[in-house]
């Protein structure tokens, strides 16, 4: 049985009771019964000899979890920036009038199911879906036959991919097990090559491997960190998707690295699809004998741990705190992930962006990882295109490309429509004008205009689009997804939501915004403890600062 120790900055926390996580009971309980209830909570309590109210804490902070028991069908729309911008509001209010009285059916609106390239997206029964197929999943719901979604793959394989079709893969992995990679060459390659995490805070990732591998605290575990939900960002989907074998391999390399003997996958529970991928990759790689419990004379044991759900578990340390049992709350950081992550321990945690990276830098070397990228930018870059494009999607590019590229790439503006504003790096990043089509995705060129390269994910709003409205949209994204540990994001987003919903309804523009949304942003960003609340009001401060004639150049807090 694995003993939660007490670390600095949760002590004091609900639910903080020496034990193995409760999360997968509850799931199974979910699982059997469709819901949790009372009389199997009661008994769980009895038979764990874990307080109610702990489990009670549990539940109501995991969206997943329900208390009451589900109606015949449940449909779940999406309403958040790149599905509003194809007109969710009008489509929920079309399902709402459809199938509001039907006893069998449930509408809720989600946040970011991650399918931003369908917008509208919807899920019947947790099976994602365009809004357009929503009328025949419900009817083979309300029958019980479901069909399944299919991860969808690209035919061309990216560029990221050492291996061609049909060839010999892990290649890089069996060079590490058998000791012809040594662990201190990957490292000062992976320094070379200047490779910076792709979850959006851009810490070197070779530095990150060499912390954890020169921690003495022993065990030491790798996660993946696959649960990617911030509006218009789909881009780990699709890698996941299309490439587990890199992701795994990636992970794998970590461990090798590391030390770790575990490794784990946390993954979105939206991502049902692309979950069965992985399961199918991981299986194949317990065949060909490269996980297990000697590989090679070490331990290498590979895990899924399914998200209950939560934009904010993405952030490292509250997924840690998720995996641990408890309430996906963000620890107070410093001590990082590197020296004391999961169980206390020295814990290696990268995107699933960065993993599928490693092993075509390791295979090809720093010089031609660095060569790929445009100019000042290295190396190749995953981004996720939604919003008003002809054709939204993934696309693998240069470093250094710029949205005018990934535009042209998506097919264009849709209607032949002039762009009005792009969020460079998801929801989070501050929107800039079209003056910026041509500045290079990159940390410092983003930077330096006022935004970020974020999540990797460039939303495009043609011109003609109230901003100040999209804006508002992210924020109530921010605001429903705030984990309410601490007051100024809890309190501020919901009240800085109320002020501009307020002037948005009495037809009022960015000259009507009053200067409290201006304090309260920069309240948020200087006293929120995560990246959630330290971002939330920058975009609609970035809105105010384009009315002025150039985005407002906004520094970007930096999460770790
Ligand atoms: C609110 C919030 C959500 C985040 N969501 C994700 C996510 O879904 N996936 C991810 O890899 N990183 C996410 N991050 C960043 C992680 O905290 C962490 O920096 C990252 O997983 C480290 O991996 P990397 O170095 O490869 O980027 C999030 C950060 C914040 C503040
Ligand atoms: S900033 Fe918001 S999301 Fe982050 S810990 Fe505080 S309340 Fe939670
Ligand atoms: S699926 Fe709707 S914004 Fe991503």
């Amino acid at each position: 049985m694995r003993v939660q120790t007490r670390h600095p900055g949760t002590e004091a926390r609900a639910g903080k009771f020496p034990g193995p996580s409760l999360i997968p009971a509850l799931n199974a309980i979910q699982r059997r019964c469709g819901w949790l209830p009372r009389e199997e909570l009661v008994a769980l309590s009895r038979d764990v000899r874990r307080p109610l109210y702990e489990i009670a804490g549990l539940i109501s902070f995991y969206p997943h979890f329900r208390t009451t028991p589900p109606k015949t069908v449940q449909l779940a729309v999406c309403h958040d920036l790149s599905c509003w911008l194809h007109g969710s509001d009008q489509r929920i209010a079309e399902m709402k009038a459809r199938y509001g009285d039907d006893v069998e059916v449930e509408i809720v609106e989600v946040s970011c199911l991650g399918r931003c390239d369908a917008a509208p997206a919807a899920a019947v029964d947790e099976r994602p879906l365009s809004i357009a197929d929503v009328d025949a999943a419900v009817a083979a719901a309300r029958e019980g036959t479901h069909v399944d979604a299919q991860a969808q793959r690209g035919a061309e394989p990216r560029p990221n991919d050492p291996y061609a079709p049909g060839e010999e893969r892990y290649r890089v992995l069996k060079r590490a097990l058998a000791g012809e990679l040594a662990p201190e060459a990957i490292i000062a390659t992976l320094k070379d090559s200047g490779l910076r995490g792709m979850g959006g805070a851009g810490f070197p990732t070779g530095v990150k491997w060499e912390t954890v591998a020169a921690q003495e605290a022993e065990p030491k575990y790798t996660i993946c960190n696959a649960d990617e939900s911030e509006p218009g960002t789909f881009k780990d989907r699709q890698i996941l998707a299309e490439q587990p074998h890199l992701v795994l391999e990636g992970l794998l390399l970590g461990m090798v690295v590391s030390g770790s003997e575990e490794g784990s996958i946390f993954i979105r529970h939206e991502y049902g699809p692309e979950e069965e991928v992985l399961r199918e990759e991981i299986e194949r790689l317990r065949e060909l004998g490269l996980i297990g419990d000697d590989v090679s004379g070490r331990r290498l044991q590979v895990e899924i741990f399914t998200s209950p759900g939560g934009y904010i578990l993405g952030e490292e340390s509250a997924l840690l705190e998720c995996m641990e049992g408890h309430r996906g709350e963000p620890r107070n950081k410093p001590p990082f992930p590197a020296l004391y992550g999961l169980w206390g321990k020295p814990t290696l945690m990268n995107s699933v962006e960065t993993f599928a990276d490693i092993p075509i830098i390791l295979e090809r070397g720093a010089d031609w990882w660095t060569a790929q990228g445009i100019d000042e930018a290295t190396g190749l870059k995953f981004f996720a295109v939604s919003g008003h494009v002809e054709k939204p999607g993934v696309y693998c590019v240069p470093g250094g490309s710029t949205a005018r590229d990934l535009i042209a790439l998506a097919g264009g503006v849709t209607e032949g429509r002039e762009v009005g504003a792009i969020q460079p790096g998801g929801a989070s990043s501050n929107f800039l004008g079209p003056e910026h089509l041509d500045t290079p995705l990159d940390w410092k060129p983003l930077q330096d205009a006022g935004s970020m390269l974020g999540s990797g994910a460039v939303i495009v709003l043609a011109e003609g689009t109230n901003l100040l409205a999209a804006g508002t949209n992210v924020l109530r994204f921010f605001r429903n997804e705030s984990c309410g540990k601490c007051v100024p994001c809890r309190a501020g987003s919901t009240k800085a939501h109320a002020v501009l919903t307020d002037v948005l309804e009495a037809g009022g523009g960015v000259a009507d915004v009053p200067h409290k949304i201006v304090e309260l942003e920069e309240t948020l960003r200087m006293t929120s403890i995560c990246g959630l609340g330290q971002v939330a009001l920058g975009p609609v401060l970035s809105v105010l600062g384009m009315d002025r004639g150039g985005a407002e150049a906004r520094e970007h807090p930096k999460d770790g």
